[in-house]
């Protein structure tokens, strides 16, 4: 594996995450101020042919999976382009996407054929009012469409991304397990995390633990499944169930060190991780007419300051970051 990738930690940075846009069809309250963001020039956004020349130096070094975040990286004109060129770089093997769902259904067939593998979709509420408070829109029949579409064309699992909020959704767990009973869906439960300008606080976040004992009055034999080393969540199963139930623990029990995760934004910065303030503009460097060997030699250097762990939910909480939006749909720790 490359050297390139590889930090002082021995972890091995096989996924990367492209964010295609800063922009996005919903205001989610755990990911961007009400007023909304303000959003880079155009100019100083990557373009398309930027982005694949990333993907590809990327891609030779040892990435086998690039999931397109954001905003909301349906919404970008050309991405069944991209995913089309990307799906020509050899050696990649997986192309996922993370949406907001809102355009899925539309789009399905098309994602499909240009060679879309995997999906992941945000869910955070089952009650439709709730779900447009919040996301501050509306559109809770487009994502449901959007999820039964993905599972009739046969995505499987369909990951469903649930950010458990006190006093607004916490109430919906059990719920959303039944959800797994009929359909191939992993419905995750994320723990709500701290980013610029989304009113975090402590007593807002419900941990996994409390999560795991609220389901297990209700299902006692859930079943711990084995997940693989580098999944961000921790899987079970109800017995009999035909989809399973994951949490990503990213406060209460950080998973950096089986991290494999690399991210770029909209903007062309490299964050080597999610909670990290230290990025490295490759948008600058490229358009400086670099060659591959210095760029691989800036990317090597930012994935040698990466640091072993986030540096905690207190401290992450105080520290200068981007909101999520401006970062692509948050990534693994460290
Ligand atoms: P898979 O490829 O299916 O494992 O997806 P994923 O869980 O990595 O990505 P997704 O975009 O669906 O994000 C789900 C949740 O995981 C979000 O809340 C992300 O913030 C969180 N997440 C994704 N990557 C990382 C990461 O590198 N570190 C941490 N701490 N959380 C991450
Ligand atoms: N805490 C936890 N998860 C978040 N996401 C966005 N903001 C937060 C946050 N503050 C999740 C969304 C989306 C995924 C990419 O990131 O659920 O599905
Ligand atoms: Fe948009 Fe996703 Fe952020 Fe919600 S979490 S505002 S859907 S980018």
């Amino acid at each position: 594996f490359s050297a390139v990738l590889t930090d002082n930690f021995s972890r091995r940075h096989n996924y990367l995450r492209i964010s295609l846009t800063e922009k996005c069809n919903l205001r989610c309250q755990y990911c961007m101020p009400e007023e909304g963001i303000k959003l880079t020039p155009r100019g100083q956004l990557l373009s398309t042919s930027e982005i694949m020349t990333l993907a590809r130096l990327f891609v030779q070094e040892g990435v086998n999976k690039i999931r397109l975040t954001g905003g909301e990286p349906l919404i970008r004109p050309d991405v069944l382009d991209i995913i089309t060129d990307l799906r020509k770089l050899e050696g990649l093997k997986t192309i996922a996407v993370t949406t907001n769902g809102i355009n899925l259904a539309r789009l399905l067939p098309k994602l499909k054929d240009a060679g879309l593998d995997l999906i992941n979709i945000s869910l955070d509420s089952l009650v439709p009012a709730k779900f447009e408070f919040i996301v501050r829109r509306k559109g809770f029949h487009k994502v449901m469409e959007g999820i039964e579409k993905a599972i009739e064309m046969g995505y499987n699992p369909v990951k469903i991304n649930c950010v458990v909020m006190r006093g607004l959704n916490e109430d919906e767990l059990l719920n959303f397990v039944a959800l797994t009973e009929k359909k191939p869906l992993e419905v995750r439960f994320i723990e709500y995390m701290p980013f610029d300008g989304n009113k975090w606080n402590f007593k807002k976040m419900v941990s996994y633990q409390e999560m795991l004992d609220h389901i297990k009055q209700q299902w006692p034999d859930l079943e711990k499944l084995q997940s693989g080393h580098t999944n961000t969540a921790k899987t079970f199963k109800v017995p009999g169930f035909q989809g399973q139930v994951g949490f990503i623990t990213s406060m209460s029990d950080h998973f950096c060190g089986s991290c494999n995760r690399l991210r770029i934004t909209a903007d062309g910065s490299l964050k080597v991780c999610l909670f990290g303030n230290s990025e490295v503009s490759l948008r600058d460097v490229l358009r400086s007419g670099a060659s591959d060997q210095e760029l691989l030699q800036i990317i090597g250097a930012a994935v040698g300051r990466k640091k072993k762990q986030h540096a905690g939910m207190f401290n992450i909480s105080q520290m200068k970051n981007r909101p999520m939006i401006l970062i692509g749909s948050a990534s693994q720790t460290s």
